[in-house]
This record gives C-alpha cells, structure tokens and sequence, in this order.
C-alpha cells in the first residue's frame, strides 16, 4: 500500500516509514539470534497491536523458537490507560523452565508490561526478555521497568499503525504516523 491510499488521510504524519522498520526488525532478529545461540526462546506475541511486528520479526530470527500467543486488555477505545490489565486470551503451552521474550508493540505508561514480566515470572520461566517495537519513555510510571530490546523512540504522540490501531483501525497501514488529533477529539 502506497502513502496516497486512503486510510492515511487521518494521520498528521508519518512519524516511522515501512523501510526503516523492515531495516531495524532484521537487526533486532539479527541481535536475538546472538544473544540466544545454542537456547530455544518462546517468543510471546502480545496480540492484537504486536501481531505484524512479530511476523516480521520471528523471520529473522535463525534459532528453531517457538511462537505463543496472548491477549490483554488495558484500553478500550480510549488514548490513555486504564491502569487495569486483564487476560482476555492465555498462552497455549507452559513456559516452565522457558527462556521467554514478550513481543509488544508500544511501552507507554509501561503499567501492562511490568504486569506481564511479573506474572511470567511467577510461572517459572527460566529468563524473561521483553522486545518492543515503540518506547514513549516520557510517558513512563513503572519506573523501574527494564525493556531489554526497543526498536524506535518515539515523542509523546498517538501513532498508528503497523499493527498499532485507534479503536480497532489503522492496524493495516504499513508505516507508522501520528494520528491527527481530531480524529479522536471528535
Ligand atoms: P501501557 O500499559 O501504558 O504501557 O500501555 C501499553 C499499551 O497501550 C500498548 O500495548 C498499546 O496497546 C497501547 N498504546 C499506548 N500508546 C499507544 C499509541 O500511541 N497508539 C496505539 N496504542 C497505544
Ligand atoms: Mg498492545
């Protein structure tokens, strides 16, 4: 899809373009491959905003993962966290023992990723890792949150897009920009 289509007329703009993000997932694949070598991680997708970036991203892993997935809740429909995290989808396979890397897409507050880490944690997973596609640090509360892989700083902002939606769109855009203001001020 071409930036002429449609769908990115709501964006004031782009903020990350679909070939800088193929360019730093190979990379981040690139650096997990080293840093896991001879280990068999569990890549945890964090659905639904992490599902584009962690099929591009568990391709360029050369290691034989495995790949689970789970579903949480901390936002509706609104631009600001509810605090409240919920398991609305569970992991399918025990992590007991598991070298885990938890894909998200966007550390914001950092509220659902520290929820995450803990209870991970609590299951047994022999190390935790997090990857992220987005880090607004100026937005973080969780301060002694570790994100150990982080592929792009971004300015306080509401993006879209490359899986990251507003009320469920915007999913589909295969760059990243910021969403004009008044399409959620309506
Ligand atoms: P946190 O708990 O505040 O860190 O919220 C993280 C979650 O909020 C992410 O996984 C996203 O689902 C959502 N989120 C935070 N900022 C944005 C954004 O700018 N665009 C889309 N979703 C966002
Ligand atoms: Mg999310």
């Amino acid at each position: 899809m071409e930036q002429s289509a449609k769908i990115y007329r709501d964006l004031d703009r782009i903020l990350v373009t679909k070939e800088e993000i193929a360019k730093k997932v190979k990379e981040l694949g690139q650096q997990i491959t080293r840093d896991y070598e001879g280990k068999q991680p569990v890549l945890v997708c964090i659905l639904k905003g992490a599902a584009i970036f962690f099929s591009d991203l568990i391709r360029e892993i050369d290691l034989p993962l495995t790949a689970d997935f789970m579903a949480i809740s901390s936002y509706g429909s609104a631009t600001k966290t509810s605090g409240v995290v919920r398991v609305l989808k569970d992991l399918d396979h025990d992590i007991l023992g598991k070298d885990v890397i938890i894909v998200e897409d966007i550390v914001d507050t950092g509220v659902t990723l520290s929820y995450l880490r803990s209870m991970l944690l609590h299951r047994g997973a022999a190390s935790i890792k997090v990857a992220a596609l987005l880090d607004k640090t100026a937005r973080r509360q969780v301060t002694d949150l570790l994100v150990d892989y982080v592929c792009f700083d971004i300015p306080d902002a509401f993006v879209v897009g490359y899986g990251l939606d507003y009320a469920q769109v915007y999913r589909n855009l295969p760059d990243i920009g910021v969403l004009s203001p008044g399409i959620y001020e309506k």
